[in-house]
């Protein structure tokens, strides 16, 4: 499986994926900011890499055609969100319909879009983490492949927890896409779908499976 990432940082998740990949290959980095430690990361590893940067483009549509040219260029099997700070609109995402998918620093739905380790400490949670689902047209609302859960300490700040989430990212986003590209997660017909290895892996992991899972 061909596999384009799109990034907009610094690419921690990214070299996760490279350096994780079993039955996916990172063909391609794409990044709208063209100071993306990850892009820079990814050209230094030999990995082709594209910058489509908004302020080259007169509007946000012509930003957007741009884009989705490039990453149709790239000809991916799979799209891979790792930190791309880009609203895409429905024009792309029905381009790859069920193909898209996003890591988010929040067990979905709580806390969908930005701020989220803020937002969790200041509610309360003694329970965060990350999740990874399928892009739809909605922002973080796609379904839900799987999620790891961290511990909220009295003491955190938002970037105690997000490093601690980060850790979490790193292990879950390439276990997740490994097991996608493989045939182990499925997505059809609007079930999320594990096979018996997936189920017992992510057992062993502590990861949390989408409830509509059939094993
Ligand atoms: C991650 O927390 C990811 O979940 C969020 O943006 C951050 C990107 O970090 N969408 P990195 O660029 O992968 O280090």
């Amino acid at each position: 499986m061909q596999v384009t990432v799109l990034v907009s940082g610094t690419g921690s998740n990214l070299r996760s994926l490279v350096e994780r990949a079993r039955s996916y290959k990172i063909s391609s980095v794409i990044t709208n900011n063209p100071e993306s430690l990850g892009a820079k990361w990814a050209t230094s590893e030999g990995i082709a890499t594209n910058v489509v940067a908004r302020n080259t483009y007169s509007s946000k549509s012509h930003f957007i055609d741009t884009l989705l040219q490039t990453v149709s260029s790239t000809k991916p099997d799979v799209v891979v969100l790792a930190g791309f700070m880009v609203i895409l609109p429905p024009v792309f995402i029905d381009s790859f319909p069920n193909r898209i998918i996003n890591i988010h620093p929040s067990l979905l739905p709580s806390y969908p879009g930005l701020n989220t380790h803020q937002r969790a400490i200041d509610a309360g949670d003694t329970r965060h983490g990350c999740s990874v689902h399928i892009v739809d047209s909605g922002v973080d609302t796609g379904p839900i492949l799987a999620q790891s859960a961290v511990d909220v300490f009295v003491d955190d700040t938002a970037s105690t927890l997000a490093a601690r989430t980060l850790l979490a990212e790193h292990i879950l986003f390439p276990w997740v896409l490994n097991a996608w590209c493989s045939g182990d997660i499925q997505y059809n017909s609007g079930s999320v779908t594990y096979s018996e290895l997936v189920a017992r892996e992510a057992n062993m992991n502590g990861f949390l499976l989408n409830s509509q899972q059939s094993v």
